[in-house]
């Protein structure tokens, strides 16, 4: 039994193609004319197979092969269908859409297995709307309620919860949707490894031992917007210097903690008013920081918010620092990463154990079920980028393995 790979290319290459930036990557935020135009899509695959499909109130789609037994818990497999700004087709994509080639060849064999085979999309994964990763797998797990929903805030200041009802779900119902302790047996994603180690290595298959936790920090400085001819430079007080400082420091913070998976960066900022010959009246910008490990994550964000205050007195400037979202860095389990790697050796398949600096979906489910990921290689490690790409001979790898797995667990008793 295999995956038909020639229907996961067609899949991608018309999803992929449901973006807001044609001509420069995929944009298709969550609660976009994207997102519901790829959720359509994928809704009406779920249903030529016949399987059962849910949306929940923030937006996860879940379809279901069931089981000959109702009350065995389910096997979930998923990852999301959100992107960055002008990202790639594959990021969340390829494992949404090997998720339901599974669901697909179950049907052609007519597999019933005991327990029920599940396809999840999970809504949000990228966090590009509010700055939250994960908002959706943190819903269905009881991490997020309605309140942080209400707190986070996209750049035009609506609420997620508003943006969300707005886009036609039902946040308030979140509550009855959630998955509880016993429903799921295990919980399995594909995903592109985003880096380069896979490439590098020319290993076809990553079995992902743990994921990086990581904290997105938001930091807010006010100084006095003035014209940037006929203000004297000793009477200034402009956040946009005090930026720079801190951009620059995060990175020397890092390289003197030095240790290999600690990694931080500043990738989103905004000046008010953004205009060449004005001086700026306020910046906002966002710190993510990410690490294996949690202590080393608050070391970095500490002495970060020690610099900033340093810094920013010594200009005049106010600040705010306010962590938006975070997430703990989780352990995979190792039952499953034992079968992965066994179904690898006995294919042949060259795999390697590593970490993932990339957040996924999975990794909110640790605490109520077996969960396991794989990666599929990324060429020269490119990813949240227009240039992310995969090959189908690896995707193909992959998603054999992937549906081997789903097998094999489904039989155990
Ligand atoms: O940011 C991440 O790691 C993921 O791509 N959302
Ligand atoms: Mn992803
Ligand atoms: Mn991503």
């Amino acid at each position: 039994m295999k995956i038909n790979i020639d229907r996961i290319k067609k899949d991608i290459e018309y999803v992929s193609n449901i973006s807001a930036t044609k001509n420069f990557g995929c944009t298709r935020f969550s609660y976009s004319k994207e997102d519901k135009e790829a959720r359509e899509y994928l809704l009406q695959e779920f249903m030529k197979i016949g399987a059962t499909v849910q949306v929940d109130g923030v937006g996860n789609i879940r379809a279901r092969i069931s089981g000959a037994s109702k009350d065995k818990p389910i096997i979930l497999v998923g990852s999301h269908i959100d992107t960055v700004m002008n990202g790639g087709a594959f990021d969340g994509l390829l494992g949404t859409v090997c998720a339901l080639e599974i669901l697909r060849v179950m049907k052609e064999n007519e597999l019933v297995f005991e327990r029920g085979i599940e396809a999840i999309i999970f809504a949000e994964e990228e966090g590009s709307n509010f700055g939250a990763t994960m908002l959706g797998s943190k819903c269905i797990t009881g991490k997020y309620h309605k309140d942080d929903l209400i707190s986070l805030k996209n750049d035009s200041g609506k609420t997620a919860y508003q943006v969300i009802k707005n886009f036609g779900f039902d946040p308030d119902s979140m509550k009855s949707m959630l998955l509880n302790l016993n429903e799921i047996y295990a919980m399995l994603e594909l995903h592109i490894e985003q880096g380069q180690i896979l490439d590098d290595s020319k290993n076809e298959i990553g079995i992902v031992n743990g994921i990086y936790g990581m904290k997105n920090v938001r930091v807010t400085l006010n100084g006095v917007g003035n014209h940037a001819g006929a203000t004297p430079m000793f009477c200034r007080k402009d956040p946009m210097v005090v930026a720079g400082k801190i951009i620059c420091e995060v990175e020397n913070i890092v390289n003197k903690i030095h240790n290999e998976t600690l990694v931080a960066t500043v990738g989103k900022i905004f000046s008010i008013p953004n205009a060449s010959n004005v001086i700026s009246s306020q910046v906002v910008m966002y710190i993510d920081i990410r690490d294996i490990n949690d202590e080393t994550i608050d070391l970095t964000l500490n002495k970060v918010k020690k610099y900033i205050k340093k810094v920013a007195n010594n200009r005049n400037i106010l600040f705010e620092i306010e962590v938006v979202s975070s997430s703990k860095p989780v352990i995979l389990s190792k039952e499953i990463n034992d079968l992965f790697e066994s179904i690898a050796k006995e294919k042949n398949i060259k795999y390697l154990n590593m970490y993932s600096g990339a957040v996924h979906d999975c990794a909110q489910l640790t605490g109520i079920s077996e969960v396991g990921l794989i990666f599929v290689p990324s060429i020269k490690g490119r990813s949240h980028v227009p240039e992310e790409n995969t090959t189908y001979e690896d995707i193909e790898i992959g998603g054999n393995l992937l549906l081997e797995a789903v097998v094999q667990l489904a039989k155990r008793k």
